[in-house]
C-alpha cells in the first residue's frame, strides 16, 4: 500500500473509532463482581411527613404511594426499604394525648419553602400506620414499627455548633447508643425471636470532615456493650452529593442543568464511601448510606427533579453497589425537589410553587436500577469500563452468565441550544449471537420533569400504575446508539 493512502485510511478509521464507545463483554464473570443487594434503593422519610406516606389513619393507606413502591418492588421481589426518621426525629416526643400526631413548623422561607417540623408529637397510632403499607415493605427507624431494625440517635455533628446537643461527641454518641441498645434488648428479646437487628453509626457529617467512620466508632467502644452482637448495619448519614454546593451556592447561583449527572461527580462523591464501605464490611457489618440525595436543602428545582436525576441516581446507586454499599436511602419529605415520590400534592405560599402527588425524575432512576437488579436470587454486578467520560455501563451476572447491561449517557440535551441530539454509538465487543432486547429510558430533554418514559411506559399517572404496554426493541448485531440523557437496558436471553 502506498504510504499516503495508509495514513489517510488510518485517520479516517481513527475518526470513526473516536465516535464509537466499546463495551467489552467479559467471557467470564469478573473476579471483583459483587452481589448487588435487592434493596439497594431505599427511601429516607423525614419523620414529620410520615403520614403523607403512610396515609392519615390506620386502615387509610396512601394508595398512590403503595402503588409506586410496588412498581419498584416488583422488579426485585423485595420491598423498597423505608427509613423513617431523619433529623426531624431529634425533635420527636411521645404525645399519647393525640391520636396520630401534633406538628409545629417554623416559618417557611424562599430557600426552604417546606421546612421540617420543629416539634413532633408522636401520637397513639403513629407507629401503627406502618401497617398501611404492602406487607412486604421493610422498615427502619425508631420505635415500635421498627423492632427489627431499631435506629437509635440523636446524631452528633462535630463541625456544626448549631446542630445537635451542645457538647455532644462521637464518643458520647457511642456511650448513649450502647446504653439505649442494652435497654432495648431487655425489652425486645421476648418479642423478637432471633434478637433485634441493630444499626449503628448514624452520625451526620454534612461538611465532609469524614472523621467518624467505623474506625472511630470501634475505638470509641461500639463493640463494648451486650448489644454489639446484634449490630448488623453501620449507617453513614447526610451525604448530599454536593453538600458544599447545596441548593443555592455561596455565590447565590443554583447548580445548572447538567451539573449533577456525570461519571466524575458520581465517582468523586463516592470515594470516601468506598473507603468506609470497605472498612465497615471488613468489620463484619453492612454499610448503608442512610440519608443521601442530590443537592442539599432538599434539591435544586430544574435539576434534582428532572430526567438528569434519573441518570444520576442510577449511576450513583449502581456505582455504590460495586463498592460494597448495601443500601442508599434517598432523602424525601414533602415538596422536596429531590423526592423520588411526592406522596401528596402541595402548594407553597412562600414560593407559590405547587406540585401534584406522583413521581419526580429520580423515580425513573430507581426503576432502571431495580429492573437491572432483577428477581434472580444472587445477581452480581460489576462496572464495565467504557473509556468515555460521558458513558457509564454496568453488567449483571446470574449464575456466572452476563444477563443485562445498563448503559447511561450523561450528555446534556437542550433542544433550544442543541440543533441535534447528541448520541453515542456503543459497540458490544464479544457479544454473541443471541436473542437480545433493549429497553430505553427516554426524556424529551435533560431538564424535563414530565414526559419521561421507561420502556415506553409513563409512571406519571393518577394511580401510579404504568401507562401502556412495555416496549422492547430487539438488537441485531453488536451496535446500539444511546442518546444524550438516555439509559438503555440491554437484556440477553
Ligand atoms: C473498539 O473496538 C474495535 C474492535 O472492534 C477496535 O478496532 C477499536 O480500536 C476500539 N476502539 C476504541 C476507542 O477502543
Ligand atoms: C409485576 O410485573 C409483571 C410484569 O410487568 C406483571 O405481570 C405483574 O402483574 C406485576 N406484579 C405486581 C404485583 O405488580
Ligand atoms: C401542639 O403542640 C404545640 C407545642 O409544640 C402546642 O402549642 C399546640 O397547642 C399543640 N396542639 C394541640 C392541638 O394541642
Ligand atoms: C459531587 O458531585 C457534584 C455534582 O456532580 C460535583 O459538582 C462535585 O464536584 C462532586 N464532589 C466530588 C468531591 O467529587
Ligand atoms: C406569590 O403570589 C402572590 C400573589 O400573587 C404574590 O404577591 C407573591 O409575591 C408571590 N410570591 C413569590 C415568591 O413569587
Ligand atoms: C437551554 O438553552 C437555552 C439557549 O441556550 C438557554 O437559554 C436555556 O437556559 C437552556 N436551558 C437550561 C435548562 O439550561
Ligand atoms: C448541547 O447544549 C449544551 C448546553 O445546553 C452544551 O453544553 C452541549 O455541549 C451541547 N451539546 C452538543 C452536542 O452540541
Ligand atoms: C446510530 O445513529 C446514527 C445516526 O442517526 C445512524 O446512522 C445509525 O444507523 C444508528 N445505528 C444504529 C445501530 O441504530
Amino acid at each position: 500500500m502506498h504510504p499516503k493512502v495508509a495514513v489517510a485510511t488510518l485517520l479516517a478509521f481513527a475518526h470513526i473509532c473516536s465516535a464509537i464507545v466499546n463495551i467489552t463483554i467479559p467471557p467470564y464473570e469478573p473476579k471483583l463482581a459483587r452481589i448487588v443487594p435487592k434493596s439497594l434503593v431505599g427511601i429516607s422519610i423525614e419523620m414529620d411527613r410520615w403520614i403523607d406516606w403512610s396515609g392519615p389513619a390506620v386502615g387509610e393507606p396512601n394508595k398512590l404511594v403503595n402503588q409506586l413502591l410496588s412498581n419498584l418492588a416488583n422488579y426485585t421481589g423485595q420491598a423498597v426499604p423505608l427509613r423513617v426518621g431523619a433529623n426531624s426525629q431529634d425533635r420527636g416526643f411521645l404525645a399519647p394525648e393525640f391520636e396520630v400526631q401534633n406538628l409545629t413548623f417554623p416559618a417557611a422561607t424562599a430557600l426552604v419553602p417546606q421546612p421540617e417540623a420543629s416539634r413532633i408529637g408522636i401520637g397513639r397510632d403513629w407507629y401503627k400506620l406502618s401497617g398501611n403499607f404492602p406487607p412486604y415493605d421493610d422498615f427502619y427507624g425508631s420505635g415500635a414499627q421498627a423492632l427489627a431494625h431499631p435506629d437509635i440517635y440523636d446524631y452528633p455533628n462535630p463541625l456544626n455548633p448549631n446542630a445537635g446537643i451542645p457538647g455532644w461527641s462521637a464518643k458520647r454518641y457511642i456511650e448513649t447508643w450502647n446504653r439505649a441498645a442494652e435497654g432495648l434488648i431487655k425489652k425486645l428479646n421476648s418479642d423478637v425471636p432471633h434478637g433485634p437487628r441493630f444499626q449503628a453509626g448514624v452520625i451526620a457529617d454534612p461538611f465532609n470532615a469524614w472523621i467518624w467512620g467505623i474506625r472511630q466508632a470501634l475505638v470509641d467502644g461500639l463493640q463494648d456493650s451486650a448489644a454489639a452482637k446484634y449490630i448488623k448495619t453501620y449507617r453513614s448519614l447526610f451525604n448530599s452529593i454536593a453538600c458544599q454546593g447545596s441548593r443555592i451556592t455561596r455565590d447565590g447561583i443554583p447548580p445548572a442543568s447538567g451539573s449533577l449527572m456525570g461519571r466524575a461527580g458520581v465517582r468523586g462523591n463516592l470515594t470516601k464511601h468506598a473507603e468506609y464501605a470497605e472498612q465497615t464490611n471488613r468489620a463484619g457489618y453492612e454499610y448503608v448510606i442512610g440519608e443521601t440525595n442530590s443537592f442539599s436543602l432538599h434539591g435544586v428545582p430544574g435539576v434534582s427533579n428532572t430526567a438528569e436525576a434519573a441518570i444520576w441516581l442510577a449511576d450513583y446507586a449502581l456505582q455504590a453497589a460495586t463498592l460494597g454499599v448495601k443500601e442508599l436511602d434517598f432523602h424525601s419529605g414533602r415538596g422536596f425537589a429531590y423526592n423520588l415520590i411526592q406522596p401528596v400534592a402541595y402548594e407553597s405560599d412562600t414560593t407559590n410553587m405547587s406540585m401534584p402527588a406522583g413521581i419526580e425524575g429520580g423515580y425513573y432512576g430507581a426503576l432502571m436500577v431495580n429492573e437491572f437488579i432483577g428477581l434472580y436470587p444472587e445477581v452480581k454486578i460489576e462496572e464495565l469500563p467504557t473509556f468515555n467520560t460521558g458513558v457509564s455501563a454496568y453488567g449483571a451476572w446470574e449464575g456466572g452468565d452476563l444477563r443485562r447491561i445498563l448503559v447511561l449517557n450523561s450528555a446534556v440535551y437542550n433542544s433550544t441550544a442543541n440543533s441535534t441530539r447528541d448520541y453515542q454509538t456503543i459497540q458490544l465487543i464479544g457479544h454473541k449471537e443471541q436473542k437480545t432486547t433493549v429497553k430505553r429510558f427516554y426524556a424529551p430533554e435533560t431538564f424535563s420533569t414530565s414526559g419521561l418514559l421507561w420502556g415506553g411506559q409513563s409512571f406519571e399517572t393518577a394511580d401510579g400504575k404504568p401507562s401502556d404496554q412495555v416496549t422492547y426493541e430487539s438488537l441485531s448485531g453488536t451496535i446500539l446508539n444511546v442518546t444524550a440523557t438516555e439509559g438503555v437496558l440491554v437484556c440477553f436471553k
